[in-house]
């Protein structure tokens, strides 16, 4: 897959390592190139990755990954990036958090005309984008989106890169993976647990005729 990956910090940078190393065709699409975090991205996922202006990292993607601070929506908005049809997985939490009237990626999606949002992984620390799984239970990763096709697209791509897709249903829902999000944030590092933690659905196997 072509994947445009716009923010090259903790998130972008641990995604592009790992679905870099994965095969995929990663290009991070950055205001400025020459920044310590675009670089530092670059050289951990390795020569296959590249460098492009928004615009164009965005224009050649199957894929794109949102890893920007919330801030940065209305910039990218007005960034002349053309984002009809392209599947954008919108990874972008507000901090703090609370008190606004609608979901982040219900405005993501106002602001980014004809992208098909789907908000994606949110709700877990950029220590857990490596792909790796606690033991044997993968990372879980959280959609929600209004485009069923693009969502299942999203989730066959995160399955495939070593993580558990959960479907949370239309992006409005994305208000309460936002609100996961808070409270993973709380547990790692006000509560004191550190980033090596996440949220897991369990399922208890069960018959098709109730106990
Ligand atoms: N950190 C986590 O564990 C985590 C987990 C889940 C979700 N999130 C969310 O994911 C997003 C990214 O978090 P992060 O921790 O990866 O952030 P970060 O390390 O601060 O990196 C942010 C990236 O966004 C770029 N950027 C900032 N303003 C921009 C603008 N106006 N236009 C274009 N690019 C801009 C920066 O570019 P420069 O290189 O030019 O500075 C940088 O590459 C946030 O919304 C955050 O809430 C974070």
């Amino acid at each position: 897959m072509k994947i445009a990956i716009l923010g090259a910090g903790n998130v972008g940078g641990a995604l592009g390592k790992l679905w870099a190393s994965q095969g995929h065709e990663v290009c991070f699409g950055a205001r400025d190139p020459l920044s310590a975090k675009v670089q530092a991205a670059l050289k951990g996922a390795g020569p296959t990755a590249r460098v492009a202006s928004p615009a164009e990292a965005v224009a050649a993607a199957d894929l794109v990954l949102l890893a920007v601070p919330w801030a940065a929506v209305a910039d990218l908005a007005q960034a002349g990036i053309d984002w009809q049809g392209k599947i954008v997985m919108d990874a972008v939490n507000r901090m703090p958090p609370g008190g606004h009237a609608s979901s982040m990626g219900e405005e993501v999606a106002r602001a980014l005309h004809g992208a098909r949002v789907v908000k994606a992984f949110n709700t877990t620390g950029s220590a857990n984008m490596n792909g790796q799984p606690y033991g044997d239970q993968r990372v879980d990763i959280h959609l929600c989106s209004d485009d069923a096709a693009a969502k299942a697209i999203v989730a066959d791509f995160v399955r495939g890169s070593g993580f558990e897709p959960v479907d949370c249903g239309p992006l409005a829902n994305s208000a309460l993976t936002e609100s996961l999000a808070a409270l993973w944030v709380t547990l790692a590092y006000r509560l004191g647990n550190g980033p090596n933690i996440m949220f897991k659905l369990a399922r208890r196997q069960t018959n098709l005729h109730h106990e």
